[in-house]
């Protein structure tokens, strides 16, 4: 699935590409990557940190250059300070000069509005200066990291001056499309200049460890694979639960919502990867191959089985917030959702009859994201009755975030006389086990767009399959109106979430 430069390397990886997903140092082609929306949130708060943790680790190309391009004035020097106030702050790793003078010697910036064709030819007379001056041999990483109404003016300039020198990648963020339609769209006009393993849509959750060790977990361990079907697990619950509101990012929101947030893409990735069939290797295809099924199989809920929700005034950690409806840029009478919940079914032989519950909202009462997998009760436990009463069934939980870790709920003897069983936890913690801190989604994404290779991102016909399940829900919302504001601020969402598991006689995992 990766493609490097050292032949020896390649034929290892192709024997064993496993192995190769889970190397820990791989180092791609000299190349420039171009970062399109170079002044923005995401550069500063992400990408920037990550290529500092990544230089830090020796991770970069070699032979490198990296291009900021935004409509703000500036040059090379104001660019390499602005980006080092954005390190100091946000990188994971202490600021270290040595390293920073060297990445910082990398850099380059170029102003230009992205209508105005003469600026592209700018930033193509940058980049052959650069492939002259430092031999990239004409490798580019296009990073779309602008609003989407950008994309296509930007990847037509692109497109137009491409030439056969080189690989080109093209990254794109999210939000892809706005419904189904929209992201056909703009597939289409991407593939008018760039084939589809060019493309490398971002989803960023696919990036973080934990989500990447569910695949170990499933697949490395002999004893999980057997039991993971509808005969043992009762059900799926995925929270993606935020303590956060939407901060400054009404204009983006108020159209999007949580079911474009993250239901559409994160939510839906961490489902797929959850129910997926083992793939027959861990190429990108193959597993993208496996993700789509699952994609496919899921059923549209009714409207019984979808909740939404939008948070009222309250009070998160401690601190008094505002209703959703009082952020600055939000409409006095919004109907944008800030929570959704809903019960889905995968239809197919693993997982019919099996519900996969999921929620995520934002102002919620705690910051976590976690996949439990809730197995069926044991069939006749020996014990009397009320030596069994604090049991509850096995539990396996993937804490995608934060405290990183797996854990195990089974029943255990409470010591002494008597025979009283009681849940424990079996846990393994990232932080505890390995002494490396744990790596931002960004730096391996970055790296592996580099790398060329898409096992951790989205292929078109997924992003589709996530649209159509995304559409029909929102076409079912038109016949109603909820009362909103429907939950306070630092709750677990509104009543009726938790009416949809009470019906089936279950109840949300409190943390
Ligand atoms: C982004 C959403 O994709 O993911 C944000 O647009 C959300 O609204 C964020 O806050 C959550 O990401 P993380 O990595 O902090 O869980």
């Amino acid at each position: 699935m990766t493609q490097t430069a050292d032949p020896q390397q390649q034929a290892e990886q192709q024997e064993n590409p496993l192995a190769e997903g889970l190397a820990l140092k791989r180092t791609p082609d000299p190349c420039a990557l171009v970062i399109f929306g170079a002044s923005g949130d995401l550069t500063h708060k992400k990408l920037m940190p990550a290529l500092y943790a990544l230089a830090v680790r020796h991770l970069l190309p070699p032979r490198f250059a990296i291009v900021g391009v935004a409509r703000t004035d500036g040059d090379d020097e104001g660019f390499r300070r602005d980006m080092e106030t954005a390190v100091k702050q946000h990188a994971r790793d202490p600021f270290k000069e040595d390293v920073w003078d060297e990445l910082a010697g990398q850099m380059h910036y170029v102003a230009m509005d992205f209508a105005d064709p003469g600026g592209e030819d700018t930033v193509h007379d940058v980049l052959e200066r650069l492939d002259e001056e430092q031999q990239l041999g004409g490798n580019r990483v296009y990073y779309l990291a602008v609003p989407p109404p950008a994309f296509p003016t930007i990847v037509e300039a692109l497109g137009k001056r491409r030439d056969d020198r080189g690989w080109t990648r093209l990254v794109v963020e999210k939000p892809f499309g706005h419904d189904l339609e929209s992201a056909k769209q703009l597939t289409a006009t991407l593939m008018e200049y760039f084939t589809e393993d060019e493309i490398f849509r971002i989803d960023h959750y696919l990036g973080k460890e934990t989500v990447q060790n569910m695949l170990a977990l499933r697949f490395a361990n002999g004893i999980f694979e057997p039991i993971w079907n509808r005969q043992f697990v009762d059900h799926v619950q995925i929270t993606v639960a935020e303590s956060i509101g939407i901060e400054s990012r009404a204009g983006y929101y108020e159209h999007a919502g949580a079911i474009r947030d993250i239901f559409q893409n994160h939510l839906l990735q961490l489902l797929a990867i959850t129910a997926m069939e083992p793939p027959i290797d861990f190429r990108s295809d193959s597993v993208h191959n496996e993700k789509v099924k699952v994609l496919r199989a899921l059923h549209t809920p009714g409207p019984r089985s979808v909740v939404r929700g939008q948070y009222g005034r309250g009070f998160v950690e401690g601190e008094e917030v505002v209703a959703y409806r009082e952020e600055a840029g939000v409409a006095p009478e919004s109907m944008t959702e800030t929570y959704v919940a809903a019960k889905l079914y995968v239809d197919n032989w693993r997982w019919a009859d099996t519900p996969f519950y999921v929620r995520m909202g934002k102002r919620l009462a705690r910051h976590e994201t976690t996949i439990a997998i809730e197995f069926k009760q044991a069939p006749h436990p020996p014990f009397e009755e009320t030596a069994a009463e604090g049991l509850r069934p096995n539990v396996l939980i993937v804490h995608v975030q934060p405290d990183e870790g797996v854990s195990l709920a089974i029943g255990a003897k409470v010591p002494g006389q008597g025979m009283t069983i009681r849940t424990v936890h079996m846990d393994f913690l990232y932080g505890g086990t390995f002494r490396t801190g744990m790596p931002e989604a960004y730096e391996r994404l970055i790296l592996d767009t580099m790398l060329g290779d898409q096992t951790l991102f989205t292929r078109a016909d997924e992003v589709e399959e996530q649209w159509k399940l995304v559409d029909a829900i929102i076409a079912g919302w038109q016949r109603d109106r909820p009362a909103f504001p429907n939950y306070p601020s630092g709750t677990w969402g509104p009543p009726s979430a938790e009416d949809l598991m009470h019906r089936d006689g279950r109840e949300w995992r409190r943390p």
